[in-house]
């Protein structure tokens, strides 16, 4: 499973430090974080995915934020907004909010390793320590934030143990008529189960906690899994619960019909794959995954089908389907944007 770390990646990632936007200064802080919680003397060492990943990740923080920010300015202004990162990690979001005027950009996050990160970021980035090392779970650990007009929760929810209280509290700090953003893998992406977000694994979003664990160890002996995966509509219900009202959750985009044709090469892919699939892992987990792999892609297949027939009979309904179908199995990410209600 494991491949050496490529030059090219490492001179990519060296680039992107040393490019306009990252300071000079920033690729000191950040190698020296690097090896430090990597125990690698030379980034080059670095040999499992999962860390390529975690580089990638890291070095695109303020990127990301970037984006999202962006997204956010087509439902409220930044400006002058209080605003709050949970689980803030490398600190991106609190650099590009705070760029874009916030009055005050906070972040926490639980993991005080990642929260060297942010401080070397702001540092390069003139920024005040604005961030606090706080679990969302806990109760006693927020509330002296006081409240927010705009919070971000950017691929953390998967990441906490009752996404309940996670949601329940980011409710409660959030001001009336503010904003919740939340970013959400989707474990039924098609792409994702080919390969997934976290640890480039075929099939392990499909598999119960229990089985990815064991996956994942055999692939990544020093890992251990912690990702739970949850249907869109338990999101969306439990904020509605909350008093939040969903504006969005991110438009289908792109043409309707080569996404859909894309997501089932992908499914073909998959079943190929799953027919043969050869890991290094117990036989019971293999033929979960190869069960799941064809229940899901068959689901698919099914509701294509409809989709096919329905588009000759009614354009509306068949737009409304494909939608659909692009966001349970071809969206790698749900980007749901909630206002919460004013209380009166
Ligand atoms: C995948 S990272 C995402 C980091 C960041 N939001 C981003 O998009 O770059 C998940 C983050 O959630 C944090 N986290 C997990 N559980 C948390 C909790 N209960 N409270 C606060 N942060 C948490 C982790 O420490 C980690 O930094």
């Amino acid at each position: 499973m494991t491949r050496k770390f490529s030059r090219n990646l490492i001179d990519f990632i060296s680039k992107r430090i040393l490019s306009g936007r990252q300071p000079q200064k920033q690729r000191s802080h950040f190698e020296a974080l690097f090896k430090k919680n990597w125990g690698v003397t030379d980034l080059k060492e670095i040999t499992d995915p999962t860390s390529v990943m975690g580089l990638n990740f890291a070095l695109t923080t303020v990127e990301r934020g970037e984006r999202i920010k962006d997204i956010l300015l087509q439902y409220t202004e930044i400006k002058g907004k209080r605003c709050l990162d949970v689980g803030c990690a490398y600190g991106g979001f609190l650099v590009a909010f705070k760029r874009a005027g916030a009055a005050e950009a906070i972040g926490i996050d639980v993991d005080p390793n990642l929260l060297e990160y942010c401080r070397a970021l702001l540092k390069d980035h003139r920024l005040r320590k604005i961030y606090h090392q706080k679990d969302i779970l806990k109760a006693e650990d927020i509330c002296a934030l006081g409240t927010f007009d705009i919070i971000t929760c950017n691929d953390v929810i998967e990441h906490v143990r009752s996404p309940y209280t996670a949601m329940k509290h980011m409710s409660s700090l959030l001001r009336g008529n503010g904003l919740l953003f939340m970013e959400i893998p989707n474990r039924f992406c098609a792409a994702f189960i080919r390969a997934d977000g976290h640890y480039n694994l075929f099939g392990i979003t499909l598999l119960p906690n229990w089985m990815a664990d064991t996956y994942l160890k055999r692939s990544f002996p020093r890992m251990s899994h912690s990702i739970h995966y949850r249907r869109l509509k338990f999101y969306t219900n439990t904020l509605k619960g909350l008093g939040l009202h969903r504006l969005n959750i991110d438009t289908v985009i792109g043409d309707r019909e080569e996404r859909l044709r894309e997501i089932r090469n992908i499914f073909e892919e998959c079943k190929r794959r799953a027919a043969v699939f050869e890991g290094d892992i117990p036989l019971p987990i293999k033929e979960k995954i190869r069960e799941r792999v064809f229940r899901i892609a068959d689901l698919f297949e099914r509701n294509y089908g409809v989709y096919l027939k329905c588009r000759e009979r009614d354009a509306e309904k068949a737009e409304a389907l494909a939608e659909k179908l692009i966001l349970t199995f071809g969206e790698g990410f749900w980007r749901i944007i909630a206002r919460k209600r004013m209380v009166p």
